[in-house]
């Protein structure tokens, strides 16, 4: 992909400079179409990980955007994309289900990586480091709707990792001043959401199944509840969030206030394939740290921006089909991506010998 060189004069052009990390990834590819399009000039580091060079291809050309190959736990890399940028959007972030397999090595990304956003912000002055958190941090809800005041209980290393990140940044802002906002978005999905390999989120899982006639699968009893929201959305809250200083030095949730069963996506996905649920729903096992309800309450944000998503979860998953169907793939070679449990270690059996000795201690007191 190209790489644009732009110069670094501090002209009022450059005032308007954001760098986007993690913006080759689910939700970054769709904020910086957003950004460009309130045309400021963009820079992405992203080591593409995870992240797509597809997903900027069309954008790659434009003169505004900057593409940086670059890695966050690397200092150096971090300078060179923050050097005279004035707003920072971090989203470079290792997932959910690779921390259940690599814990060390996604807080390494996810809490050193962030530091060091954090050390290039501060160099370069920033007028603002919008941080992404995510709903993950609460865990399940000890209430519902879950506010900004919902006790953290994480559930994975993922979600600790994304609270230290929230804490980090809230610090830099006590200790050094940084400028800092936070948004917290609930679970994300449309298009470019990962179906494949260790990443395979449910809904893009459940699509791809859906497109080969092959059964949905749920795991656990289906009851688990998630509150969706449509990624374009998202991306539009973080912009309004930049925009606003008055909403900064805050974290604000992101959601639709709507609570969903996973139950209800497989069948909202079967009807819109024109299949039976009752024969192609298959339940098995559920997923370790899987959360059991998840409903926010995004009233602070809407008191501030005066809206909340507004895409339902039928429209958005319909929207979510016409974007699989519009990729150069066949329906068999997206599935044949699937990792359909991905979130094991391969060696289980450590884990299960350290629960049996737990067991074994508390019966023995
Ligand atoms: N996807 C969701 O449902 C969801 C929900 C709530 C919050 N969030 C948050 O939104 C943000 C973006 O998430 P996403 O879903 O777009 O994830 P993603 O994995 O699609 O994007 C993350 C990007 O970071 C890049 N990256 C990873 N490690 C890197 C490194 N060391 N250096 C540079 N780049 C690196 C990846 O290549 C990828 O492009 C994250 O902060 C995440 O916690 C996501």
């Amino acid at each position: 992909m190209a790489v644009n060189q732009k110069t670094n004069n501090f002209t009022v052009e450059a005032r308007k400079r954001i760098v986007v990390t993690g913006g080759a990834g689910f939700l970054g590819s769709h904020v910086v179409p957003q950004l460009l399009d309130q045309d400021r000039e963009v820079v992405v580091i992203d080591n593409f990980s995870n992240g797509k060079k597809e997903h900027l291809a069309p954008y790659a050309d434009d003169p505004r955007l900057e593409i940086i190959e670059g890695d966050i736990t690397r200092p150096e890399d971090v300078r060179r994309a923050f050097y005279g940028c004035r707003q920072v959007i971090h989203l470079a972030v290792l997932d959910l289900r690779q921390s259940i397999k690599e814990p060390q090595r996604v807080s390494e990304v996810n809490i050193m990586g962030t530091i060091n956003c954090l050390e290039a912000a501060l160099r370069n002055r920033v007028e603002l480091f919008l941080h992404c958190s995510s709903s993950e941090v609460y865990g399940s809800g000890v209430y519902v709707p879950m506010d900004e005041a919902h006790p953290f209980r994480p559930e994975t290393p993922y979600a600790a990792s994304k609270i230290a990140q929230d804490m980090y940044v809230q610090s830099y802002g006590r200790v050094y001043g940084l400028p800092w906002a936070i948004l917290r978005p609930f679970n994300m999905y449309g298009p470019n959401s990962p179906w494949e390999g260790v990443r395979g989120e449910l809904i893009p899982k459940m699509i791809v199944r859906a497109m080969n006639g092959f059964p949905l699968v749920i795991f656990g009893d289906g009851d688990q509840t998630r509150d969706f929201v449509y990624v374009k959305e998202t991306a539009g809250a973080l912009l309004a969030l930049a925009d606003h200083p008055e909403a900064w030095s805050r974290c604000l949730n992101f959601c639709s206030g709507r609570e969903t069963p996973v139950r209800r996506i497989a069948e909202i996905i079967c009807r819109q394939f024109g299949l039976n649920p009752e024969r192609y729903i298959r339940r098995e096992d559920p997923r370790p740290g899987d959360v059991r309800r998840h409903l926010g309450d995004s009233s602070q944000f809407r008191s501030f921006f005066g809206f909340t998503p507004e895409v339902g979860i039928e429209e958005g998953i319909g929207l979510t089909i016409e974007w699989f169907k519009s990729l150069p793939l066949k329906a068999e070679e997206l599935l044949s991506g699937e990792v359909l449990r991905n979130w094991e270690k391969e060696d289980v059996s450590y884990r299960e010998d350290l629960f049996n000795y737990r067991s074994d201690r508390t019966a023995r007191i």
